[in-house]
């Protein structure tokens, strides 16, 4: 665990790395900063399972928490409060990929004295160092791009801040929901070839949105890396490249998802993302089926939102699937 750690810590240009069981058992070492009275801004597209344990484990504790618009530094700003401890930001988010101004949010948190904390699960080191950019600890789920191969569960947390890393090592240890040695060299298999395959997703991730921002049969892509991404300036600015993930919307509604993802031969139906091999991911029913049909509502999911893991296959053969499968829905 100590090399993965090490190896983690290098990677996001951060003095401390500690290894969990989990993304999840990682978010709730965060949040284990926490005490009864403590406020935490989040930004409001995040994992579902991130706003799950903040609503159902932290809200019953005691801690208040005030979720905003992501893309607004100044509504960052605007919730922060005199008890505010932290500051939650996904960057690129799940599903939708609205991305955070790393560096504006991170003055706002320096101001508060909040400590500002960012999934960096989407975009891998490779693409992204948060903590270069302001943040106080970056958080991944190393199942993701981490690992790479869809065959291991694990998490991780990093910081340059003792102060911080003294409490998390601390709960890391009391609670023990820490990776075992075999995931953990998995995981360290993985990283040998994260620049390889970030740049793979990345380059059929272009080839794919490109393609379906064109396609008649789809309402709209979301790609950072699309021009028309409303954030596609801000990308290139605070990010290396722009990632895998690629997000549509199918007006047929949850019926037309499930028939186009019955059409497909290549992505293979899963909730997870970054590995080798492409998946599709509904997140109305998946990812974020935690959320209310009114919460999804309000962060934009819609029940035709479908999530593609664009995995490092030959280009081409990806797209005649996508083709292939919604000509058939
Ligand atoms: C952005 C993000 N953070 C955290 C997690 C939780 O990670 P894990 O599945 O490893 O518990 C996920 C899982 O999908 C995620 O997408």
């Amino acid at each position: 665990m100590t090399a993965l750690e090490e190896c983690l810590a290098a990677l996001e240009e951060a003095h401390f790395g500690l290894g969990f069981s989990s993304g999840m058992a990682a978010v709730d070492a965060v949040f284990s900063l926490l005490r009864p009275g403590d406020h935490v801004v989040s930004a409001e597209h995040i994992y579902g399972g991130t706003s799950r344990l903040l609503d159902e484990i932290c809200v019953p504790r005691g801690i208040s928490v005030t979720y905003v618009d992501g893309t607004r530094p100044q509504a960052f700003a605007a919730a922060i409060a005199t008890n505010t401890r932290l500051v939650w930001v996904e960057t690129p988010a799940n599903p939708l990929l609205q991305l955070v101004n790393m560096a504006a949010v991170a003055e706002v948190c320096r101001d508060a004295g909040a400590t500002l904390v960012a999934d960096n699960t989407f975009a891998s080191p490779f693409f992204q160092r948060p903590l270069t950019q302001g943040a106080d600890i970056v958080l991944h789920s190393t199942t993701k791009y981490i690992s790479g191969h869809s065959d291991v569960i694990g998490g991780a947390v990093l910081t340059n801040d003792p102060e911080l890393h003294k409490p998390l090592r601390f709960y890391q240890n009391a609670v023990g929901a820490v990776p075992g040695p075999w995931d953990c060299w998995l995981s360290l298999r993985g990283l040998k070839t994260l620049a390889l395959r970030m740049r793979q997703h990345e380059a059929n991730a272009q080839v794919i949105a490109e393609h379906l921002a064109e396609h008649p049969g789809i309402a709209s892509t979301i790609y950072p890396g699309l021009p028309t991404h409303p954030q596609h300036a801000l990308a290139r600015q605070q990010m290396d490249g722009f990632g895998g993930i690629v997000t549509f919307h199918l007006t047929g509604g949850t019926e037309q998802v499930k028939r186009f993802v019955g059409a497909l031969r290549l992505f293979i139906f899963a909730e997870s993302l970054g590995g080798v091999e492409s998946l599709v991911c509904h997140p109305a029913t998946m990812s974020h089926a935690t959320l209310t049909p009114e919460q999804r509502a309000a962060v934009g999911i819609q029940d035709g939102t479908v999530r593609l893991s664009v995995g490092i296959e030959d280009a081409h053969d990806l797209v005649e699937d996508l083709d292939r499968a919604l000509a058939a829905c």
